[in-house]
């Protein structure tokens, strides 16, 4: 597979050289001729190696370097800075930027090519890009089998047990009425019977519901949690402020279940572990990222990640972990709670005809 370099300098000329000098060689070489396209280009192209010139009007070449190493998918990717300016202070302004390396203007074309063959044929970062990957879609997998059979399980229990039970309830009732009268001891162990089955059949329901919860196979995800936030509101009495941006993209299977665990999670803890009488629930977009923030007016607690008592907060973080995301906690003794579940947009976007 051919190597990519990306080759970004204002001047034509300059950009014109370098193609010449690495023409021939084997590689797929595109350019750009300021910052923004260099950015644009750099998130399409993945490229092995970026060769950037540092003085571009609007956005130099530090700048663009600094940027580049926010975007994740891009964080690793060589970058080889051309300068003129063959001074330290540039050189450390450089390094802090996040280049790997420099030449200086004119530059040769035998030390061009020895520097570039070097960082291309050891192509640590298409490794380190592809076991990411690898790493990623077995995760993915792991978690998707998790919640296949969890699907399964709940169809098992509602088809099965729930029939059963179902029938059991009918039979009870017809036995009263056909062997026993009202206030006689057989009538009043038959509906004891009656109730504790009906108990049995409602936990049965709330399994099914929280293995599989019904409103994702019918509703968006903000709508799922926004119904999600209703019921718990009318079962708790907790106030819930519930508000999401509009025209949200569709979110895979695996994001909308991840978030809605973590929101049902959230709000048991609000109700089991603080005093609090109001709650705010927020889904958003910012940038390249989607966060599910859950707030609240409780107690607050040292969230302190090595004594996590329970396994509730412990397993939304795994959750998340596993698809790339992050937990944030946010509290302190009578100060309240703020948790935020953030992943990553870019890999979740299909748009809504899908
Ligand atoms: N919103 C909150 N306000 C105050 N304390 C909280 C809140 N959320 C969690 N906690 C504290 O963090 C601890 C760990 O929470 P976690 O959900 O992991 O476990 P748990 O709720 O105790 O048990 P479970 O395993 O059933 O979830 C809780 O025991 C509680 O002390
Ligand atoms: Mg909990």
């Amino acid at each position: 597979m051919k190597s990519t370099i990306l080759i970004v300098d204002d001047e034509p000329s300059a950009r014109e050289t370098l193609i010449s000098m690495l023409e021939g060689q084997g590689y797929l070489l595109k350019s750009a001729s300021n910052g923004k396209e260099a950015l644009k280009m750099a998130r399409h192209l993945l490229p092995d190696l970026i060769l950037l010139d540092v003085m571009m009007p609007e956005m130099d070449g530090f700048e663009v370097c600094k940027r580049i190493r926010t975007i994740p998918k891009l964080a690793e990717v060589p970058i080889l800075i051309l300068t003129a300016l063959n001074e330290p202070m540039w050189l450390v302004q450089g390094i802090e930027a996040g280049a790997d390396d420099f030449l200086t203007k004119p530059i040769s074309r035998q030390e061009l090519l020895a520097r570039v063959q070097t960082i291309t044929r050891l192509n640590r970062y298409r490794t380190l890009l592809t076991q990411r990957e690898d790493l990623r879609n077995m995760a993915m997998q792991v978690v998707s089998a998790q919640e296949d059979e969890r699907k399964r399980l709940s169809r098992e229990l509602h088809d099965d047990l729930g029939q059963a039970l179902t029938m059991q309830l009918l039979t009870l009732r017809n036995l009263q009425g056909a062997f026993s009268t009202p206030n006689s001891a057989l009538y009043d162990r038959l509906e004891k019977l009656h109730k504790d089955t009906k108990e049995i059949y409602t936990n049965i329901h709330r399994l099914v519901k929280d293995l599989r919860p019904p409103a994702l196979e019918t509703l968006n995800l903000e709508t799922a949690l926004q119904s999600y936030c209703t019921e718990f509101t009318h079962s708790t009495g907790l106030e819930i402020i519930f508000e999401a941006d509009n025209d949200l993209p569709v979110f895979s299977d695996i994001y909308q279940i991840t978030l809605y665990r973590v929101l049902q999670e959230s709000l048991t803890n609000i109700i089991k572990h603080t005093q609090a009488k109001k709650s705010w629930v927020e889904l958003s977009i910012e940038k390249d990222k989607i966060n599910l923030t859950i707030q609240d007016n409780g107690k607050g607690f040292e969230y302190d990640q090595t004594q996590e008592k329970g396994i509730g907060l412990k397993g939304i973080k795994e959750r998340l972990t596993l698809i790339g995301g992050k937990l944030y906690i946010n509290s302190s003794e009578n100060q309240g709670t703020i948790l935020v579940a953030e992943l990553l947009l870019e890999e979740t976007l299909t748009t809504r005809e899908n």
